[in-house]
């Protein structure tokens, strides 16, 4: 799969450099177009940017006032050369040396200076009958102006390149050094001195602000945002910090330029190429990185949520350079009421940029987090609808340009995506689930997989119900895998937390049927992430709370099965009351292994009103008075006499810190569930990794986005 997404892009970018619109311009054949404009308005010999009518020997007035015209740039013989080049390649015109030489002797007898201003009653609408020339003054202005504005095209393109180099070189690099974790663990175990730890401590441990990150963080109840990792942080830094200076730097003023009335307008016709067209550099990586097949994500073993994190960015980077190409374009045009602008606002190309501008921009704020967090349906919708309209308005706004090529590779790329989500769907094909409510907020749905379906350890998938309401929803969770049957088919099984939306329809439909379970159809896509390389390290800690379990159950469960495997495991596990057991207790027996040390910390150990049903077939009385419930405890503790278990919150600081300074060898914290413990898990590695002798990782299951 990687491969092919490679191809694809490749071949996109491979198209992009061949388009039309993919040209260097050099300084000797844009001296020729300054000419031939300078020169073109003075009489009808050619039209704007046409060399046609210099091109011919029997014009010797034209090719007389070319030849001055080139004669008098600061490289004449490269110019010559450039002229007689292009009549040969654009128009078949075969114009020697010789042919100018004779032309330039020739028009010194006729020439006349700047006609159109010298001589009254000109007019330049019919053909002149003698050569022209200009001032030194006016024949380096035409020089300067057309340097100026094909220069730029050029400095657009190389800053376009590096923007969208920036990424796939930090990724490469990342990949390469995520690989070593997998194919180098002695060496990447050996990754520690005062640099890299300093590096580590500062960089790219903590989050932003050393306290959020998986915690959205709020203010006034309103406002609402997920905080990156410094990390990420820091590589958007560099993204923008180069965006903001390859868009105000090499822009230049040029009085009587030839291009416009005033200098402004010349101005901002550079500032309108620039930032319109290093946009269209950034479209298919902002399409790529909101995949969830985005191959980027093989190759660095990163988080979608990370993507999403960049996605974001170069999204609002995007649409704040569009919307500078749209202000400088409407300056360039003479404003809203300028002849150009009236004339723009009735062809196509101008509507449909007008209309992606919209798209874009509306984009922007429905896709803020509480927007998102409102109703994700309803986000998700919109977002895709704009989306489309955002890329087809940019394609037609730019086709006629030869730049809709980036537009082709960011719609090939998303009709990947699309095509490989829908290629997972059919081949899982749509099964009946066991879906049942088991305790008192989880959904449990079982269903049997095909052969190669195979989940690993800390996987998660999308998973649609195939009911008349919901079915075009999906929705992630994590997948706990059973052990294979023999002829290599199984089952996987999902624990659902019940919240608000789909979660809450099924849990209301199934506390209506007997023994809440019942049978659903379902899809699923997947199984998505990467396999973390656990097993290299000599301890493992996994920190999770509530429903953030079954990913690092997965995890710990594979390492203490393997056979052989020394690595010492510590399982630490909070939850509220004792109740909330329940959904997970048959897993939870699987822990029965001296490698592994299970700590489950009750926050609320008073906090039970009904009693505990451990399985379903359980003898265990139903009661539900106090004193019973300390019974039902006391037997809880007596079936998992292998945990642990601590009454309180745990102290995630010192937990971290006492782990870290006892480990007799390299360490991995891995931590997923709710936001604030996982928040406090990260911090509390960056304040206390350096405490261990040995290289500490952390890595991070819990993903929001
Ligand atoms: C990689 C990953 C693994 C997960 N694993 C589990 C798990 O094992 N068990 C578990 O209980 N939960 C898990 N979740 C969370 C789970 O996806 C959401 O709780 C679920 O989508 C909520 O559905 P709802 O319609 O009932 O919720 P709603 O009440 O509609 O929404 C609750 C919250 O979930 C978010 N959300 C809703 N739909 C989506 C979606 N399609 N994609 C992303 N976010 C969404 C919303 O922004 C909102 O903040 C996981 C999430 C991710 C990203
Ligand atoms: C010299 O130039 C004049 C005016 O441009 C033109 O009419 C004439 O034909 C030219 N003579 C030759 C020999 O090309």
């Amino acid at each position: 799969m990687v491969s092919i997404s490679n191809i694809l892009l490749a071949a996109s970018i491979a198209a992009g450099v061949q388009a039309k619109s993919w040209q260097l311009h050099h300084y000797a054949s844009e001296a020729v177009n300054g000419c031939s404009l300078l020169i073109g308005k003075q009489a009808t010999w050619a039209t704007k940017h046409d060399l046609l009518g210099f091109c011919k020997k029997d014009d010797q007035p034209a090719l007389g006032s070319m030849a001055w015209c080139l004669e008098n740039q600061p490289k004449p013989e490269e110019a010559k050369h450039a002229f007689i080049k292009q009549c040969d390649e654009e128009y078949g015109l075969k114009v020697t040396m010789e042919d100018l030489q004779h032309a330039y002797q020739n028009a010194t007898d006729y020439l006349v200076e700047n006609p159109k201003k010298t001589i009254p009653g000109w007019n330049p609408k019919k053909p002149a009958s003698v050569p022209v020339k200009f001032t030194d003054e006016e024949y380096d202005t035409a020089y300067l102006s057309a340097i100026y504005r094909f220069m730029n095209v050029n400095w657009l393109m190389w800053f376009g390149i590096a923007l969208f180099g920036y990424w796939f070189a930090i990724m490469f690099v990342a990949g390469a050094y995520n690989a070593l974790f997998y194919i180098a663990p002695g060496f990447t175990k050996r990754l520690q001195n005062p640099i890299i730890n300093t590096w580590r401590k500062y960089v790219t441990l903590p989050a932003l602000f050393n306290q959020q990150h998986v915690n959205p963080a709020v203010r006034m109840r309103w406002f609402c945002w997920l905080v990156p990792t410094r990390w990420e942080a820091v590589m958007m830094g560099g993204y923008l910090t180069l965006v903001i200076i390859f868009n105000a730097c090499l822009f230049h003023k040029l009085d009587g330029n030839i291009y416009f009335s005033t200098s402004a307008m010349f101005v901002a016709k550079q500032v309108a190429n620039r930032s319109g067209l290093s946009t269209i550099y950034i479209i298919p990586q902002l399409i790529l990185f909101a995949g969830r097949n985005n191959f980027m994500q093989w190759v660095t073993g990163w988080s979608y949520s990370r993507f999403i994190y960049l996605h974001k960015w170069l999204a609002r980077v995007a649409v704040i350079l569009v919307l500078t190409h749209a202000i400088a374009y409407t300056v360039k045009s003479g404003g809203f009421n300028g002849d150009k602008y009236i004339e723009y606002l009735t062809e196509d190309f101008f509507r449909w940029g007008i209309a992606a501008l919209t798209c874009g921009s509306i984009m922007c704020f429905q896709a803020l987090y509480f927007m998102r967090h409102m109703n994700y349906e309803f986000f998700l919708l919109l977002h895709i609808l704009l989306a489309v309209f955002f890329i087809v308005g940019g394609w037609i706004h730019t086709a006629d340009q030869g730049y809709e090529q980036w537009f082709i590779a960011a719609t090939a790329v998303w009709c990947f995506d699309r095509a490989i989500r829908l290629g997972r769907l059919a081949f899982f094909g749509i099964r009946k689930a066991n879906v049942q409510l088991v305790g008192e907020d989880t959904l449990r749905v079982t269903v049997t997989r095909p052969k190669w379906w195979t989940p690993f350890p800390g996987c998660h998938a999308f998973i649609h119900f195939v009911r008349p309401t919901v079915f075009w929803q999906s929705h992630p969770f994590t997948v706990v895998g059973d052990a294979a049957e023999a002829d290599g088919s199984g089952t996987i099984t999902l624990y659902l937390k019940v919240k608000g939306g789909v979660t809450h329809g099924l849990c209301k439909y199934l506390s209506k049927c007997p023994g809440k379970s019942a049978k659903v159809p379902v899809a699923i896509e997947g199984p998505y992430g990467t396999r973390l390389p656990l097993d290299r390290y000599d301890t493992l800690v996994f920190i999770t709370g509530g429903h953030g379990i079954p990913g690092l159950y997965s995890q710990a469960r594979e390492i203490i099965s393997r056979a052989g495997s020394k690595t010492r495991v510590k399982f630490y596990w909070t939850i509220r009351n004792y109740q909330a057991i329940e959904w997970f207790y048959p897993e939870l027996q699987k822990f029965n292994n001296d490698q592994i040390e299970t700590i489950v910390y009750v926050s609320q150990p008073r906090e039970v009103n009904s009693p505990i049903v451990l399985d379903e077939d359980s003898s265990m009385e139903k009661k539900s008075c106090n004193e019973e419930t300390i019974d039902h405890v006391e037997t809880l503790k007596l079936r998992l006499d292998h945990f642990v278990f601590r009454e309180g919150r745990p102290d995630i600081d010192e937990l971290v810190a006492t782990e870290a300074a006892e480990s007799l060898g390299s360490i991995a914290f891995t931590t997923c569930g709710a936001g604030t413990l996982v928040d406090a898990s990260r911090r509390a590695v960056a304040n206390n990794f350096e405490k261990c002798s040995y290289r500490v990782d952390y890595y991070e299951q819990a993903q929001i986005w």
